[in-house]
C-alpha cells in the first residue's frame, strides 16, 4: 500500500520544514529547534533538501555545481526525484516510528526557486507535488522572510557561491515573492518569520511559535 497517500494525521511523528533564501537563518534556528525538541525527550531526524539520502546527496552535488548547466525543468525533475527518495527512505519511515523530522527546505522551495525564480509553470509543479507527496504535507513550515540583499551580505563572507547563489538579487526577490505567495495560499501550515530582525528577536518569535505548536500536539 502506498504510504505516501496516507494523511499526516495518522503519522505519530511531526514534520517541520524550514524555508527561506540563503542567509535567512535556517541553519542557525534549525540547530536551536532540534535541541529544544530533544530536551523534551523527542527523537529528532534532521535532514535537508535537495539531499537527505545517498542518492539525493549525489543529485544535490549536481544541482548545486556551478559548472553544471541544465534546463529549468531538468532541475525541477531532479529536485522532485531527490524528494521522492527522501520521502521513501527518510521522512515517512521516521514519522511512522514516531520521530519528529526537521528538514532544511522541502516542497515550498520548488515553488519558490523553480517556479517563481526560474519560471517553471506552477501547474507543472502542482502535478509533481501531487505525484510525489499525494495528500501528505508538512505539519508546520517556518518561512524565514528576508530581502535578497541582506541574505547575500550575510552569506558572502562565509561560503563560496553555488549554482543558485550566483543568481542576481532580482532572482532572489522573485524567489521571495514565490515563498510569500505560498505562505498566503497555505496560511494554516506556513508561519512567516521576519528574518531581518536581530537573531535573538527571531529566536524569541520562533520559540513562541514552536511552544504553541508543541502544546497543540500533546506536549507539556
Ligand atoms: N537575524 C539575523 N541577524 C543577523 N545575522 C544573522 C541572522 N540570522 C542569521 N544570521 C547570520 O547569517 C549567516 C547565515 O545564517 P544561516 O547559515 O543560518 O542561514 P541559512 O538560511 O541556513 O543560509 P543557507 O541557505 O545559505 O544555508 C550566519 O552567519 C548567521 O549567524
Ligand atoms: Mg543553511
Amino acid at each position: 500500500m502506498p504510504i505516501l497517500l496516507e494523511s499526516s494525521m495518522v503519522q505519530p511523528g511531526k514534520f517541520i520544514t524550514f524555508e527561506g533564501i540563503d542567509g535567512a537563518g535556517k541553519s542557525t534556528h534549525l540547530a536551536w529547534l532540534t535541541k529544544f525538541l530533544q530536551n523534551r525527550g523527542l527523537t529528532v531526524v534532521v535532514t535537508r533538501e535537495p539531499g537527505g539520502t545517498v542518492l539525493g546527496e549525489r543529485l544535490r552535488e549536481l544541482l548545486l555545481d556551478q559548472r553544471q548547466t541544465m534546463h529549468a525543468e531538468t532541475e525541477t525533475l531532479l529536485m522532485f526525484a531527490a524528494r521522492r527518495e527522501h520521502l521513501d527512505k527518510v521522512i515517512l519511515p521516521a514519522l511512522a516510528r514516531g520521530d519528529w523530522v526537521v528538514s532544511d527546505r522541502y516542497m515550498d522551495a520548488s515553488f519558490a526557486y523553480q517556479g517563481a525564480g526560474r519560471g517553471v509553470p506552477l501547474r507543472k509543479l502542482a502535478l509533481l507535488e501531487e505525484w510525489v507527496q499525494g495528500i501528505f504535507s508538512p505539519d508546520l513550515t517556518l518561512y524565514f522572510d528576508l530581502p535578497a540583499e541582506i541574505g547575500k551580505a550575510r552569506v558572502q563572507s562565509i561560503k563560496t557561491a553555488d549554482r543558485f547563489e550566483v543568481e542576481s538579487d532580482q532572482f532572489f526577490e522573485h524567489v521571495r515573492r514565490g515563498y510569500l505567495q505560498r505562505a498566503q495560499q497555505f496560511q494554516q501550515r506556513i508561519s512567516v518569520i521576519d528574518a531581518s530582525l536581530p537573531i535573538e528577536q527571531v529566536k524569541q518569535n520562533l520559540m513562541e511559535l514552536i511552544e504553541a505548536f508543541y502544546r497543540q500536539h500533546g506536549g507539556q
